[in-house]
């Protein structure tokens, strides 16, 4: 049991707060955001928000950690910053694993979301910073890498590497041996069939690539 600190005031940190009450034993103490998103009430979900800028003076990181799932905008980068600076701060973060979740001895590295109905198969190995939203199929002997985003019911055979930045769509499937390059973005619906590349955007049924680069696609 951890005490722990929720980055952020808006969806995700509601559901981290919901899913860490209902489904750990972890006490959740405060929320935190940036001192310019600071809310004028000073609270969320009844408990203080804190400025990020000096949350180490009330919530040292020897005693508390941090929790900061949060949305894949601009193909993970946002949230790969958050990370990078709450580490900076010298914190650990938990990972929260759905209580209905299925995980096979899989390594799953820190500051991961993952929930309800995922299936995790043998031997596939999870990155930090990984949120995988519901129902999705990682198959086994597979490497994901840190800050990837699964959104819900993808199909990830098995034997893929995801390296780190890569965005799935609802409903994405891909074929078995695959590596997806760095921050690939895969459209809802879309079936890959060959390797990607980094920064491409695959979309349809076989998927082709599109011609902006994800770092340019608003969604
Ligand atoms: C790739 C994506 C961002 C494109 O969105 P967009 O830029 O808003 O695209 P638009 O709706 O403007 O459509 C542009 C064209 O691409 C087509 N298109 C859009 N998405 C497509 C997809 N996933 N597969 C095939 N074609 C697609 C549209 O039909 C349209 O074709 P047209 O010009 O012939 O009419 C979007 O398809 C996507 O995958 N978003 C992620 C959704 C998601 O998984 N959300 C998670 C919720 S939990």
């Amino acid at each position: 049991m951890s005490k722990v600190v929720i980055f952020g005031v808006k969806d995700f940190a509601e559901l981290a707060h919901y899913y860490l009450t209902t489904d750990t034993d972890h006490e959740v103490v405060a929320f935190c955001v940036d001192r310019q998103y600071l809310p004028e009430s000073g609270q969320f979900h009844g408990l203080p928000v804190h400025a990020f800028e000096d949350i180490e003076q009330t919530f040292p990181p020897a005693e508390y950690q941090f929790f900061a799932p949060m949305s894949p905008s601009n193909i993970n980068l946002a949230r790969a910053k958050v990370y990078d600076a709450i580490k900076a701060k010298g914190y650990t973060c938990i990972s929260y694993v759905s209580s209905r979740a299925t995980v096979c001895h899989n390594v799953i590295g820190e500051n991961c979301f993952i929930l309800e109905d995922n299936t995790l198969q043998p031997f596939t190995t999870i990155g930090n910073n990984v949120v995988m939203w519901s129902g999705n199929h990682i198959g086994h002997h597979g490497s994901i890498a840190d800050h990837v985003f699964f959104t819900s019911h993808v199909v990830l055979s098995g034997h893929c590497t995801v390296e780190p930045y890569c965005f799935f769509g609802v409903n994405a499937t891909i074929r078995d041996g695959l590596t997806l390059a760095e921050g690939s973005f895969i459209a809802m619906a879309a079936a890959v069939m060959k390797k990607t590349e980094a920064w491409g955007v695959y979309r349809g049924n076989p998927a082709t690539k599109a011609e902006i680069s994800s770092k340019d696609l608003k969604y």
